[in-house]
């Protein structure tokens, strides 16, 4: 039986070796958005790790839409070298394809790494005025946005644009925008943080529309093959907040807007939202937003085992996989899964030799 995980696919221009994708990972590892030594490391690893597509961390398109002072950026010349100086090293020693989420943390920036416990950063501590679609705090103690004007939504959606033409110029070879976990376009998408009484507030379409604008801009402004993907919520998990159907409504208007993938996720969009953490718990959201809105969807979340990824795309429930703390936790992850499933992933020659046709470990490893 061929392994449905080990097939390739086609996303715009982009052929992938097949569909194990590892997941956008804030590292908070950059000084002022320019990507580090840890970038090469990190990246460099996943390159070889036998995955289709690395997606880069959420990488902020202006300083005031980091999460914290270290996070990745893409709003200088500086950010630009920096990312087209890793592109190059993973693309040089590596078999993956390498995407960046392209974001803006809204209301939820301005504070330090969940290493150093998440505080806030005032401005006067060296953070900065947070933004949203409406002046409603993410949480408790949480500082309550400046209410987003069009002016500062113009600057936004052309600060998208920029940094997507920079990510190309980077040598990127996919590009996602970050519509997800609470930040800024997410925020403008859900009801719980989104207020407004003009005309990006109220009905879905309202609330959809600058997202729209900002994907439409940015489409527009990079090659037609690039692949240009989305990733989403699948739901708020909260009353009132965005359900499956509200995702699926979402996802089309994405697709009309010329995105060539979705990756459903759901929950942060308040600071008390119990998002759950049981076994493949967004694959049942990606299924309905696969067959409601008939684009090529990923899902994400508590996906460990090779069968249990395996079983999700036989059911037809998505059609890639990305793994975040599974692939942190074993990077060689696909080379493990294809073991399991018969198939084949790509390994550098350097490492042939630990291959289950060279070692017979690999046997006793798999048990
Ligand atoms: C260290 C870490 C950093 C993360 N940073 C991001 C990010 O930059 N963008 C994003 O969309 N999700 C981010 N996430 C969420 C993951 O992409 C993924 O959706 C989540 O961890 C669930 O998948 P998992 O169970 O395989 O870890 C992060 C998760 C972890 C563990």
């Amino acid at each position: 039986m061929t392994s449905k995980l080990f097939t390739p696919i086609r996303l715009g221009g982009l052929e992938l070796d097949n569909r194990i994708v590892v997941a956008p990972m804030c590292q908070y590892s950059a000084a002022d958005g320019v990507a580090s030594d840890w970038h090469m490391t990190h990246l460099g690893m996943l390159a070889n790790s036998g995955v289709g597509l690395v997606v880069i961390e959420m990488t902020d398109v202006e300083p005031q839409g980091r999460i914290t002072p270290f996070c990745l950026g893409l709003y200088s010349d500086a950010c630009e070298a920096g990312l087209q100086r890793v592109v190059a090293h993973c693309h040089r020693i590596g078999s993956a394809k390498f995407g960046i989420q392209l974001a803006h943390a809204g209301r939820k920036g301005s504070t330090l790494p969940p290493w150093e416990g998440s505080k806030r950063l005032s401005p006067a501590e060296g953070g900065w005025e947070v933004i949203g679609p409406s002046p409603i705090a993410y949480g408790e103690g949480w500082p309550a946005p400046r209410e987003m004007t069009e002016t500062d939504m113009m600057r936004v959606r052309e600060a998208f644009v920029q940094a997507a033409k920079r990510a190309v110029c980077a040598g990127i070879d996919a590009i996602e925008l970050h519509v997800a976990h609470g930040y800024l376009l997410h925020a403008f998408l859900s009801p719980i943080a989104n207020r407004r009484e003009d005309a990006y507030g109220g009905s879905i379409e309202a609330r959809m529309r600058f997202p729209m604008e900002v994907a439409r801009a940015v489409r527009a402004a990079i090659p037609k093959e690039m692949p240009l993907g989305a990733r989403i919520t699948g739901s708020d998990w909260m009353e009132g907040g965005i359900t499956a159907d509200d995702a699926v409504v979402h996802a089309r208007a994405f697709k009309e807007a010329g995105l060539d993938y979705v990756d459903v996720s759901s929950g942060g969009i308040t600071a008390d939202t119990r998002t759950p953490s049981d076994p493949g718990y967004n694959a049942p959201l990606a299924e309905r937003v696969r067959h409601g809105a008939g684009l090529p969807t990923r899902t994400v979340g508590m996906i460990v085992t090779p069968k249990q990824a395996e079983a999700i795309l036989a059911a037809g429930q998505a059609d890639m996989i990305a793994l975040g703390r599974t692939i942190l936790d074993d990077p060689h992850w696909p080379w493990h899964a294809a073991q399991v499933l018969g198939a084949e992933a790509r390994r550098p020659p350097q490492y042939l030799r630990a291959g289950p046709k060279l070692w017979p470990g690999a046997a006793l490893r798999a048990g």
